[in-house]
């Protein structure tokens, strides 16, 4: 698969100076240019409300449109209160929905978590991988990313100046970037049904 291939990534935190947007955007400068790598605006998102199913909000078509024309997904996240922030799970919320449609299914997917504590978020990566699993998303295994100590590593301008940190993170990239590739078709990247509808978690209804 030789096109450049096109990531979504989605940002955990809204905080102006968020360490993980921080982050994510040096992995972007470190990322091969086999890949663009675009942040989903999830500021937009509103909450879901299954009311809202048959007339969605504009930005929760933006966001599942975004996904769908994805090779694969990034996930950045801090971690708040040992799991996933609420902007984050609202925003796999939106695209897991309606039933039957989830965006999410079979994108290739990395997650990456960042956290001034030394866990480095290991508790918001795991709950971000346990949905993924729900949702049928192949999770790149290794390398793993949780970056903790994280307030250490960026220079007063807010750029990173750790060269084991970067280092790290130009890996990480090239290993999702091989990832993705293995499951990337030639052209379109969206998993439509013959009739045109997605592909989705249906198995909601068996198990619930
Ligand atoms: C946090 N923080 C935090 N950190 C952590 O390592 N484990 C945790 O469980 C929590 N819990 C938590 C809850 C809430 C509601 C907030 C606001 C914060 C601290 C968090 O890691 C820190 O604020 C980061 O700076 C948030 O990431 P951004 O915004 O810098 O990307």
């Amino acid at each position: 698969m030789d096109r450049k291939l096109r990531v979504v990534a989605l940002v955990g935190s809204l905080r102006r100076e968020s360490y993980t947007l921080r982050v994510l955007q040096a992995l972007m400068g470190v990322a091969p240019l086999s890949i663009t790598i675009e942040i989903a605006p999830l500021e937009f998102v509103s909450l879901y409300n299954q009311d809202q199913d048959d007339n969605p909000p504009p930005a929760w078509r933006a966001l599942r449109d975004q996904v769908s024309g994805s090779d694969g997904v990034l996930f950045a996240t801090p971690e708040y209160n040992r799991s996933i922030p609420g902007v984050l799970k609202n925003a796999i919320d939106v695209g897991s929905r309606p039933a039957g449609a989830s965006v999410w299914t079979g994108k290739p997917a990395a997650v990456l978590s960042v956290s001034p504590g030394s866990l480095g978020g290991f508790g918001a990566n795991h709950h971000v991988r346990q949905c993924l699993t729900f949702l049928d998303m192949p999770v790149m295994q290794q390398p793993e990313a949780y970056l903790g100590r994280v307030g250490t590593v960026f220079d007063a301008d807010g750029h990173i100046t750790s060269a084991d940190t970067l280092e790290f993170l130009r890996r990480f990239v090239n290993a999702f970037d091989h990832w993705i590739r293995r499951f990337a078709t030639a052209d379109s990247v969206a998993i439509t049904t013959s009739r045109g509808e997605r592909h989705g978690a249906d198995s909601y209804a068996t198990q619930h």
